[in-house]
């Protein structure tokens, strides 16, 4: 794709789409800045080109056509000028009013998903943005995943269309892992449900050396091994298709390392009694929350000599402190090994910043759905309509 910093934007009328939807508190005060940060890169890029910038982004899921008072980026424009040590005006109505912008200024232009037509991609909207702009700029890793009107459409009749700097780094990030990587490269999946990572599941199981599974997605593998799991959180109706992606990896030589040992307790809770035990010895009323540290210490293993390591999910009951051991050395491990790491998601992120190792992971995404679309093995319809401008 074709980058911002590729292009001289001087007297340029810049369109950011950025993804500045972060969370809130339920006074308005923003509780995570990080996408906040991340999309000032590219802001300053522009600015000191000499360009006129617009940035806008959708905050949350709101009802096309109207703009409720939780909808509004004003808490957002404050942040961005604090980053920015500049006013950061908020533009309203600026797909039918225009947008008046100074080389050297920036604007915020309100939730660009409170616009009729944004969600279903409409060509008419698509142009009247594309209109505001001379450089059209997609930074939005986050909705990369997404065809709307300000991620998609408008690439098409933008004058320019382009990467920011922040998409830039993500697509190189991800590819250095799952296109290009470095071997062995290891995956990490982890999180609760195998039905929501199954296409993660089937698309990695034909490219990387080992598939470490955690939670109750190899809980669900262990059944499919033949093991007992008591009363743990599993999916038997997935067991046939944990098994495929068994035999995919094993006729590829690959690895699927099922945990040997287990943290067990007969409920989810702070007060839980946690026992370490064989998974050979897990009775009908246990509940698996964590690996046990044999398995840890191979995994520990498997990550040290890792050439690429992608990483997605806890494989414990992280947030209590008795089932924390397993996710905890992982963490660890990854912070500790050579290989180029990238992490992302959700559960993912608030265990680095638990275990305190953001500065030791090679790249942290700051896509959730559009992380997980990218390791499906699907082509992501926002960088898709970049792809298309710099082929044409
Ligand atoms: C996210 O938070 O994952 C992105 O901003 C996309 O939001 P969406 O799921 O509402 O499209």
């Amino acid at each position: 794709v074709k980058k911002l910093t590729d292009l001289d934007v001087a007297g340029k009328r810049v369109f950011i789409r950025a993804d500045l939807n972060v969370p809130q508190d339920d006074a308005g005060n923003i509780t995570e800045d990080t996408r906040i940060r991340a999309s000032i890169p590219s802001i300053k890029y522009a600015l000191d080109g000499g360009a006129a910038v617009m940035v806008t982004s959708h905050l949350g899921r709101p009802t096309e056509g109207e703009l409720k008072a939780d909808d509004t980026l004003a808490p957002v424009a404050v942040r961005l000028g604090q980053l920015l040590h500049k006013p950061v005006r908020l533009v309203q109505n600026w797909v039918d009013g225009g947008v008046e912008v100074a080389p050297g200024e920036v604007v915020l232009l309100e939730n660009c998903r409170c616009n009729k037509g944004e969600k279903k991609d409409n060509e008419e909207l698509a142009k009247k943005m594309a209109a505001l702009c001379d450089v059209y700029v997609n930074d939005a890793f986050g909705t990369a995943h997404r065809a709307e009107a300000t991620t998609h459409g408008i690439a098409r009749f933008a004058p320019v269309a382009c990467a920011g700097i922040l998409m830039g780094a993500e697509i190189d990030a991800l590819g250095k892992a799952l296109h290009a990587p470095k071997r062995p490269l290891v995956a990490i999946v982890g999180g609760s449900k195998v039905s929501s990572k199954l296409t993660i599941l089937k698309s990695l199981a034909d490219k990387v050396d080992q598939l470490i599974v955690g939670g109750g997605i190899a809980n669900t593998f262990l059944l499919a091994s033949g093991k007992r799991i008591g009363e743990s959180l599993a999916e038997p109706d997935l067991v046939k298709e944990a098994h495929a992606i068994m035999d995919i990896m094993k006729a590829r030589g690959a690895e699927v390392p099922l945990p040997t040992d287990v943290v067990v307790a007969d409920e989810v809770s702070a007060l839980a009694r946690a026992n370490k035990i064989s998974v050979d010895d897990v009775s009908a009323s246990d509940r698996i929350l964590d690996i046990g540290p044999k398995s840890a210490a191979r995994l520990g293993e498997i990550i040290a000599n890792a050439g690429t390591i992608v990483w997605n999910g806890p494989v414990g009951v992280f947030e209590l402190p008795q089932f924390a051991g397993g996710t905890k050395m992982l963490a660890s491990a990854i912070a500790h090994s050579e290989a180029f790491s990238i992490a992302g998601g959700g559960d993912t992120l608030a265990a680095i910043a638990k275990f305190d190792i953001a500065g030791d992971v090679g790249y942290i995404s700051t896509g959730g759905g559009a992380f997980l679309e990218f390791l499906e093995g699907k082509t992501l319809p926002a960088i898709a309509a970049l792809e298309a401008r710099f082929e044409n």
